[in-house]
C-alpha cells in the first residue's frame, strides 16, 4: 500500500477534494483501529492539501485532548466550549474561522495561525472528537472546505464506527 495523495498543483479546490475522497476511502478500507485511520488521515490531508497543521482532539472525560496530527506541537486538552474547537463541540457544528484573532477565545498553538476550520465528529448523540485544520494564511477556508471537510469526516465515522 503505498498510494500518493499528492495532487496536481492545477486542480482548484473543489476538484482535489473531489479525488481525495474515494482515495481516502481506499486507503480506510479494512481498518478499523481508531488511532491508525486518524493518523492517515492527517497524514493524507496533509500530504494531498499542504495544510499548515492538520489533526484531531478527542472527548476523553469531557476534555477534548490532542490525537493524532499532522504539524507543529499543539496544545493537550482543550474544554468544552473554549476556543475554536471546544466551541465546535459544544455547538456540534463546523466553525469556518476566517481571521483567528477575531474569535474570542480563541486558542493559539501557533502563532503563524492565522485561519481555521473545526468540524465535528459526531455518532449518533455523541460526539467523538474534532478535526481540526489551520492555516498560516487568512481566509483560507470556506464553504467547499466545509462541505469536503464534512464528508470525509462522515466517511471517517461509517468507517469506525458503522460497520
Ligand atoms: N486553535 C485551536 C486550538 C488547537 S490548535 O489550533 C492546533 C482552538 O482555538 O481551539
Amino acid at each position: 500500500m503505498e498510494p500518493s495523495f499528492i495532487q496536481s498543483p492545477t486542480l482548484g479546490k473543489a476538484e482535489r477534494y473531489r479525488a481525495f475522497l474515494p482515495q481516502l476511502a481506499a486507503l480506510l478500507e479494512g481498518e478499523t483501529d481508531l488511532i491508525a485511520c486518524l493518523a492517515n488521515t492527517c497524514a493524507a490531508l496533509r500530504e494531498a492539501f499542504g495544510f499548515f497543521w492538520a489533526g484531531f482532539y478527542l472527548v476523553k472525560n469531557d476534555e477534548l485532548v490532542l490525537g493524532p496530527f499532522q504539524g507543529s506541537v499543539a496544545c493537550y486538552r482543550i474544554k468544552k466550549g473554549r476556543g475554536v474547537c471546544g466551541t465546535a463541540w459544544a455547538e456540534r457544528r463546523t466553525l469556518v474561522v476566517p481571521d483567528v484573532d477575531q474569535f474570542p477565545g480563541h486558542i493559539a498553538c501557533s502563532s503563524l495561525s492565522r485561519s481555521e476550520i473545526v468540524v465535528p465528529m459526531i455518532v449518533g448523540n455523541e460526539v467523538k472528537g474534532v478535526l481540526d485544520i489551520d492555516s498560516d494564511c487568512l481566509n483560507a477556508f470556506d464553504e467547499t472546505d466545509r462541505e469536503a471537510l464534512e464528508k470525509i469526516v462522515t466517511l471517517l465515522m461509517q468507517t469506525l464506527y458503522q460497520k
